[in-house]
């Protein structure tokens, strides 16, 4: 007889966002005259920006030419697009990354769920909390968190790093030194952002104790302030202990279209191992590249005029998060977030569990925004809005908060 890999079964209830779904879907049955704004979940409602259609389009036309057909991608991505990237997001920011040391996926999720696969299994890892769930969750599945207490909600091997509004959002250097640290900024769900002095002392930390940093940069095109790290390799020895994650998602709405990367430089070694050659290897195996014509069109972004075009994306759901901002504000909330990041974090008022605060904006403001508990312990009592709806109804579901 067959049996389940026990370690998925150890996985905590629904994932929050079905969890989220499931409410709005049920409060929707129940109150089918409401018209509900999702404030809640991290995607994007801009289309495509021109350049990206024109280069999709473009793209298309070759696939039905022989000459120009492209069937299997390369593995680790097509050399136009590693360079791209590689120029673009780093050289030209003065990091000394290389095209090859670019490895083109189908997104940053899939990224940060297998990246662990190339540490051993008794690694100790480390999260800032709250925390984008999947770090913990795919640590779960691989049977590297030991046992959870149902009291903490939290992990019995894992270390978790508070980040609330008392330290800035700011992960503290753990006392047990961890093996591998997530960390991610600008933060989902915080919307905090790290300064590069702080960086570099992870970076430092990081070298001197031996763990690697799984830096995730999907929200980096938001970074609005001077002297916040675009990248973790603009911090100095960051090459022998940082692998960094990026989304096109954020950025230029990829979001349904997929494409991502992450970077591992070839200094990154375990004893004479380069991670790098075990990420190849991975790639190799069990993934076969990331489609040309979405390649093609990752390559647009960054072109002059995709650059241009996908600014003036980010600025519309910056101009959204403005609005949150403000709004919440005036309306005698303490809010977080939302200057370098989509993502506004509020506290809850009258001391509000996050779930009580989510069925009270659901059923007095018909606004369907995401608990902080959701994204781990520390995060009870937050609340997260995210900038990625239309303006107009980002205007109407702030004016309906207010109005609470
Ligand atoms: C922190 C973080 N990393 C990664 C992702 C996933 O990005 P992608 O769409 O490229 O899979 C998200 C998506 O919301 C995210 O918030």
């Amino acid at each position: 007889m067959f049996k389940a890999n026990p370690d998925y079964l150890k996985l905590r209830g629904s994932y929050l966002f079905s969890t989220v779904a499931n409410k709005q879907k049920a409060f929707q049955a129940a109150n089918p005259d409401k018209k509900i704004i999702r404030l809640s979940i991290g995607d994007v409602t801009q289309p495509l920006a021109p350049v990206i259609i024109d280069a999709l389009h473009k793209a298309v036309d070759e696939m039905a030419v022989a000459e120009t057909f492209h069937g299997y991608a390369p593995d680790l991505g097509y050399e136009f697009l590693r360079k791209a990237a590689a120029e673009n997001d780093y050289r030209a920011r003065g990091c000394d990354i290389a095209d090859d040391e670019i490895f083109i996926s189908d997104g940053a999720k899939g990224d940060c769920g297998n990246i662990q696969e190339i540490f051993a299994k008794d690694c100790k890892v480390a999260v800032c909390d709250p925390v984008y769930p999947v770090y913990v969750d795919t640590n779960v599945m691989a049977g590297r968190t030991g046992v959870f207490d149902e009291a903490s909600e939290t992990w019995s091997d894992v270390i978790y790093m508070p980040c609330t509004a008392e330290n800035n959002f700011m992960p503290e250097i753990p006392a047990e030194t961890p093996d591998i640290i997530y960390l991610c900024f600008p933060n989902n769900p915080t919307g905090g952002v790290i300064t590069k002095d702080a960086l570099q002392g992870w970076v430092d930390y990081a070298n001197k104790v031996g763990a690697v940093i799984i830096y995730d940069a999907a929200y980096e095109a938001y970074i609005s302030e001077d002297n916040i790290p675009h990248s973790i390799y603009e911090c100095e020895g960051a090459r022998t202990c940082a692998i960094e994650i990026h989304s096109f998602s954020k950025n230029a709405g990829f979001t349904g279209v997929r494409l991502g990367y992450t970077v591992i430089p070839k200094d990154l070694k375990c004893g004479d191992v380069q991670l790098h050659s075990l990420w190849a290897r991975r790639h190799g195996t069990k993934y076969n590249g990331a489609p040309y014509i979405i390649q093609k069109a990752g390559e647009a972004v960054y072109s002059a005029e995709g650059k241009k075009q996908l600014a003036e994306q980010v600025a519309y759901y910056m101009k959204n998060a403005a609005y949150i901002s403000n709004g919440l504000k005036e309306a005698g909330y303490e809010v977080y977030g939302g200057v370098n990041a989509p993502y506004i974090w509020l506290k809850t008022p009258d001391n509000m569990t996050s779930w009580e605060f989510f069925d009270k904006l659901l059923e007095q403001a018909n606004v369907v925004g995401t608990p902080g508990s959701g994204f781990g312990p520390s995060g009870e009592h937050y609340f997260r809005l995210t900038a990625f709806g239309s303006y107009e109804n980002t205007v109407e579901a702030i004016d309906r908060i207010k109005k609470m």
